[in-house]
């Protein structure tokens, strides 16, 4: 038979690939990620060759021993196996930065974690060093003397507390513990549970947990093939020059090196069953300045507004109290009075309440772009309280001028007082729509969903999705990704119709539910997604189809495939969801530290006004993440949900999260 060139950079699923490809054809579905399992294998096949070459060689004193023989059948195969061990590495190194001397400095104190993976640097660097030098060796061995040979094969193979066996062996303990402990207790898993845990290292490595495990499964991996293949190659050198026949010394060896794969490669499997498959997006490195990129805002929902008591009731009248106003419209306009000054609010105003009863209101510039969604910078009572004061210093003057707002008396008895009211305005300047349309993969294509994000076009929130062509195995075509596009419209347009193609939001009906729609069964992928109303709450479904994992052929798309949302869900049904409340939050992207999950799956939060002391309530908060949520690689998933993020006392963000599909666990199974 033909020995097959060893390819060993493919990823995963070119096996599967090339049921329905022809190897020749070349090519790779994802060059970044190294297919470990398969590079196990081939070194473990490649070897096994070297082998049948030695032992069927004639017996022949007058040529070179074939160590030495760097031309001979032997030694090319070997090169050609440590080509592909050092391109994987190389391949690794580019797409997992991730080192364990960097990885080392994730973990912020010194803990016994710390100490165990200074112990396996140090044991790591020692392989490394060899590896080095019996490369070096092989290409030089006309020079080489048998002598030093022999030095180096002895090193690597005989018994002992210094060899490389030995240093093999306890590196393996160290990572992955004894077959009989728990997978829970090895380090590796700690290192998992630990990355999970820690938000900082996630956003480093830009990378979902199962991911991560799988990237640093191969580091630990490779290392392990490389000193296989020294003592494989220490073996032969001992016995070409005539020190035994070692047979069963290699069968302990090799026995050992399986046990420790299988075994490896059973932790691994146990971590990837236990750990999560959900990829959300950090911060971008400073929100500044990334308005309408990195994200976007609802604006004018319930904005801070100023208006005279005077001015809330049909009588003029001034009978009652600030607070006695909850939902009410501006009614008139009192001559000389603040309401001449500034833009009338024609929607309804809600929660007035007294603050003081004189101030100086400062407008804010509206035709300066950043500012566009407010209408005042800040408000200055003579009581010295300031709303809106955070970043600006007390003595900045007001850049429009500054009106003055003055409480009066009327009738001796009553106080004409100014209130604080929250306006909710429908105008062009108050972005509130949210898509309601289905967005569907080209299922007829055999497209599947593989990322997503918000995106605001012509005022409309719409959740874009990413599309890709599925292949066997839940992986997806890389060369095929593109987003889908969106089907835009003009919230205007009189065809256009708030409740069928879109959202808008309002006082009684701004709530986000945040959900992660996911399902455990892995003949479904998502080929859609849509928000819909419930219960006046915006409410993400996501469209499931069944797939052949052989073929990789989505089965009757058209007909077969089902919408769910979390309501579906059996854990649910009894369980009201959850509040989540923002307590006077300060506007999202003044927060100097990085957003963390703060959501659970059945909760909800409305869209509310930004604190009041903070930001006079002139913005709508949460605001919303635009970064796209695509892993990589792209991959099948089995479900998408509405988080959100933030830090206490910030208004933080919605965003998008997706589920990948669990291909790993299929893959790595025996
Ligand atoms: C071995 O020789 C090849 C070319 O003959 C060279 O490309 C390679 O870098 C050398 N390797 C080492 C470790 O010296
Ligand atoms: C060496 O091993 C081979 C089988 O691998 C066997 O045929 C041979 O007899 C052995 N030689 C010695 C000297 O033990
Ligand atoms: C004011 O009058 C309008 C129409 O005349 C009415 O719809 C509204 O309810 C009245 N508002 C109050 C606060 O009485
Ligand atoms: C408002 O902003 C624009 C553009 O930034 C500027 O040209 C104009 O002078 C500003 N007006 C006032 C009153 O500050
Ligand atoms: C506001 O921003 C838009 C788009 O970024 C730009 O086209 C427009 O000129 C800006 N307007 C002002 C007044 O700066
Ligand atoms: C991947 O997609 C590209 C572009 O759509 C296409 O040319 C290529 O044949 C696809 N590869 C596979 C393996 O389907
Ligand atoms: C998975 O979904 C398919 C299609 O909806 C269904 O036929 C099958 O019974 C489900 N399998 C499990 C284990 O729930
Ligand atoms: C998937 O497709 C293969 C090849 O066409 C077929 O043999 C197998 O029965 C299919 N599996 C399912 C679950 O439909």
């Amino acid at each position: 038979m033909r020995f097959k060139l060893i390819m060993s950079v493919k990823f995963l699923m070119l096996l599967f690939a090339m049921m329905s490809l022809k190897p020749s054809s070349g090519i790779s579905i994802i060059e970044d990620v190294v297919d470990i399992i398969k590079l196990i294998q081939e070194v473990s096949e490649g070897v096994q060759i070297v082998w049948n070459l030695i032992d069927n060689a004639p017996v022949d004193t007058s040529k070179l021993p074939i160590v030495l023989d760097k031309h001979g059948e032997v030694m090319r195969r070997m090169d050609e196996l440590n080509d592909h061990i050092q391109h994987s590495e190389k391949l690794q190194a580019e797409y997992f930065a991730m080192t364990i001397e960097t990885l080392k400095h994730e973990f912020h104190t010194e803990s016994l974690l710390t100490h165990k993976l200074s112990e396996i640097e140090d044991m790591t660097k020692v392989i490394a060093k060899h590896y080095r030098y019996m490369t070096e060796v092989q290409n030089f061995t006309d020079k080489l003397d048998a002598f030093t040979l022999n030095n180096f094969a002895e090193w690597c193979v005989k018994p002992g507390s210094n060899s490389l066996g030995y240093l093999t062996d306890a590196l393996h303990s160290n990572i992955f513990g004894e077959p009989e402990d728990k997978s829970e207790s090895s380090l590796f898993a700690q290192m998992m549970a630990n990355y999970e845990k820690d938000e900082s290292q996630i956003c480093t490595a830009e990378r979902s947990p199962q991911q991560y495990a799988y990237d640093l499964f191969t580091k630990l991996m490779l290392t392990e093939l490389k000193a296989y293949l020294m003592m494989e190659f220490s073996w032969m050198t001992l016995r070409e020059s005539g020190k035994g026949n070692f047979t069963l010394e290699m069968s302990l060896m090799r026995r050992n090196y399986q046990e420790r794969i299988t075994h490896s490669k059973q932790v691994l499997l146990d971590v990837m069953t236990r750990i999560g498959r959900v990829y959300w997006r950090c911060d971008p490195m400073n929100w500044q300045s990334k308005l309408g990129v990195s994200y976007d805002q609802v604006t004018r929902l319930l904005q801070g507004y100023v208006e005279n008591e005077v001015n809330l009731n049909n009588d003029s009248s001034c009978f009652q109290t600030c607070e006695d106003y909850t939902d009410v419209r501006s009614q008139g306009c009192i001559a000389n009075e603040l309401c001449t000054k500034q833009p009338r609010c024609e929607g309804r105003l809600h929660s007035c309440q007294f603050i003081g009863a004189d101030m100086t209101v400062c407008q804010s510039n509206a035709t300066s772009n950043i500012t566009s969604s407010r209408r005042y910078d800040y408000i200055q009572f003579n009581n010295g309280r300031r709303l809106g004061q955070d970043g600006i210093e007390v003595e900045t003057v007001c850049a429009t001028g500054g009106d003055l707002a003055e409480s009066w008396s009327k009738w001796i008895f009553w106080r004409c007082n100014y209130c604080f009211c929250l306006c909710d305005e429908e105008s062009l300047l108050s972005d509130r729509y949210f898509n309601l349309r289905d967005t569907l993969s080209d299922y007829q294509r055999n497209m599947v969903v593989t990322g997503a994000r918000f995106v605001k076009a012509q005022r409309v929130f719409h959740l874009q999705l990413q599309q890709g062509e599925l292949l066997p195995g839940g992986l997806v075509n890389q060369s095929s990704l593109a987003w889908i596009p969106l089907e835009l419209y003009d919230v205007s347009n009189v065809d256009i119709r708030n409740g069928y193609d879109y959202h808008k939001l309002n006082y009684n009906s701004r709530a986000m539910d945040l959900d992660e729609i996911a399902v455990d069964n892995d003949t479904l992928v998502v080929t859609g997604a849509r928000f819909h109303v419930l219960n006046n709450h915006l409410n993400l479904e996501v469209r499931f189809s069944t797939f052949n994992f052989t073929t990789g052929h989505l089965i009757r798309p058209d007909v077969d495939s089902i919408w769910l949302g979390n309501d579906w869900r059996k854990e649910h049904q009894d369980k009201p969801r959850q509040k989540l409340m923002l307590y006077d939050p300060q506007v999202s992207t003044k927060s100097a530290l990085h957003s963390l999950p703060l959501s659970k799956d059945n909760q909800y939060m409305e869209f509310v006004s930004s604190s009041v002391d903070k930001d006079a309530a002139q913005s709508t908060v949460p605001f919303i993440d635009l970064q796209d949520v695509v892993p990589n690689p792209a991959v099948s998933l089995s479900g998408l949900g509405i988080y959100h993020k933030g830090r206490r006392g910030f208004g933080g963000f919605f965003a998008p999260k997706v589920v990948t599909y669990n291909f790993w666990e299929k893959l790595l199974a025996p």
